[in-house]
């Protein structure tokens, strides 16, 4: 059976199970199908609750799932479940849930451990789904954890005990209280709510996600000077050591330490120098139009900028995304930002 078929399967025994007994005349199914056998049922319901039940009898340890892992799961996983290609990250990302681009992991973001087995179990490995034995499952669900630092690397995982295996991100999962935490008539706000509100900016004009935390209460207009402090603060924190071997990604385009032009225009001394500044190099049309509407280069603009260059410059412009010769597609880490322009800063001065 495909795995797309086995996930049909699995959906169908739940509803069986959810609604009962099926009595076939009662509800008019004559002739339709038949009553499948509890074997049958028996091999599509095998769901892992959150507490453990439906957990089959097994174990298995981390030693005995990295070596299932290697063999079934590392060619797409990596071999350290850093994921290969497109292929999804097992293992990391602890921490990174409030940043610009979390990494949800097993480790980082799942709250239950039963959801690795059971996943693992009903999909995997890719392309050969339930292959697996319930013994290397719980070795492979142990390696997992053990990788993920959740358990000891001699912690056998049972059917006993998965389902009270505590998860980092666990405590951040809940039940959604609503529609009871919600009264009726949208009067939800308890106390200093504002009467109307008003659209007055735009995500992206406005730069709304910062570098460091701060909730600007006293209203939008007020962000991006604020922001634009933190900014400044944040570049001064990054590691231009670290920010060096960032530039590598810049300087097959980029000189930074003299005037000369590349691909891309020369960032020596584009510290306050306006955008599309450089006498002599050909910026395309959107380029020119920031420098018009009077961006400055500084740490906060340029963090903003090597973020998300072409949503960055298109808030200056009001479109949703400029059309930048730049063909960089932005830096993912908050951290390479910071240390990218602290190295600038030396890098680039006159
Ligand atoms: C042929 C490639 C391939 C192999 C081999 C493979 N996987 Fe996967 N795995 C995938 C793909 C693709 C997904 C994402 C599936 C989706 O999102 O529908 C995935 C998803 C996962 C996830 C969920 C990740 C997440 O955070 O959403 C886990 C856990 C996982 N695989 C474990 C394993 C284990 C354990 C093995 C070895 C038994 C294995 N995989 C073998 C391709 C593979
Ligand atoms: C593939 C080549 C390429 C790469 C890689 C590249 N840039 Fe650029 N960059 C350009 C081009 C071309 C422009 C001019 C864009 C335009 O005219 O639309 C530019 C413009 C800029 C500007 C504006 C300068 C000015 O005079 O206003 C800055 C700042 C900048 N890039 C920094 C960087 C940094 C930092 C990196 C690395 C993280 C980087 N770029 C990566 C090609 C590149």
């Amino acid at each position: 059976m495909s795995v797309w078929l086995k996930g049909i399967a699995a959906a169908l025994a739940l509803t069986f199970v959810a609604s009962g007994p099926l009595d076939a005349a009662e509800r008019k199914y004559e002739g339709v199908g038949r009553t499948p056998t509890a074997e049958e049922i028996k091999s599509w319901d095998i769901d892992v609750r959150p507490d453990g039940q439906g957990a089959p009898v097994g174990h298995g340890t981390a030693g005995e799932g990295e070596r299932v892992y290697l063999v079934k799961c590392a060619s797409c996983h990596g071999e350290f479940g850093e994921g290969g290609g497109r292929y999804p990250v097992l293992i990391g990302g602890h921490g990174t849930l409030k940043d610009m681009r979390p990494e949800k992991t097993i480790g980082s973001y799942w709250p239950y451990a039963s959801t690795v087995f059971d996943y693992i179990k009903r999909a995997m490995p890719f392309g050969d789904a339930q292959s697996l034995t319930d013994d290397e499952t719980y070795a492979l669900t142990a390696y997992l954890l053990f990788m993920n630092d959740v358990i000891e690397e001699d912690f056998a995982v049972t059917q006993d005990n998965i389902g009270t295996i505590e998860m980092p991100n666990q405590a951040n999962f809940f039940m959604d209280p609503r529609p009871d935490a919600q009264p009726e008539g949208g009067t939800a706000c308890m106390k200093d709510c504002k009467d109307k509100i008003e659209v007055i900016g735009r995500a992206r004009v406005l730069d709304v996600t910062p570098e460091t935390g701060g909730d600007t209460t006293e209203g939008a207009e007020a962000a991006p000077a604020e922001e634009k402090t933190e900014q400044v603060a944040a570049a001064e924190t990054g590691d231009p050591v670290a920010g060096r071997s960032v530039f590598n990604k810049c300087k097959g385009c980029h000189v930074i330490d003299s005037p000369k032009n590349r691909v891309g225009p020369s960032l020596h001394g584009v510290f306050g120098r306006a955008a599309g500044g450089v006498d002599g190099f050909r910026y395309s049309k959107d380029f020119q139009k920031v420098g018009d509407a009077g961006l400055v280069w500084d740490a906060a603009t340029l963090a903003g900028f090597l973020t998300d260059p072409k949503g960055y410059l298109g808030g200056v412009i009001g479109k949703e995304k400029a059309n930048t010769r730049m063909a960089f597609g932005g830096l993912r880490k908050e951290e390479d930002v910071r240390d990218l322009i602290a190295y600038m800063k030396e890098a680039s001065a006159e």
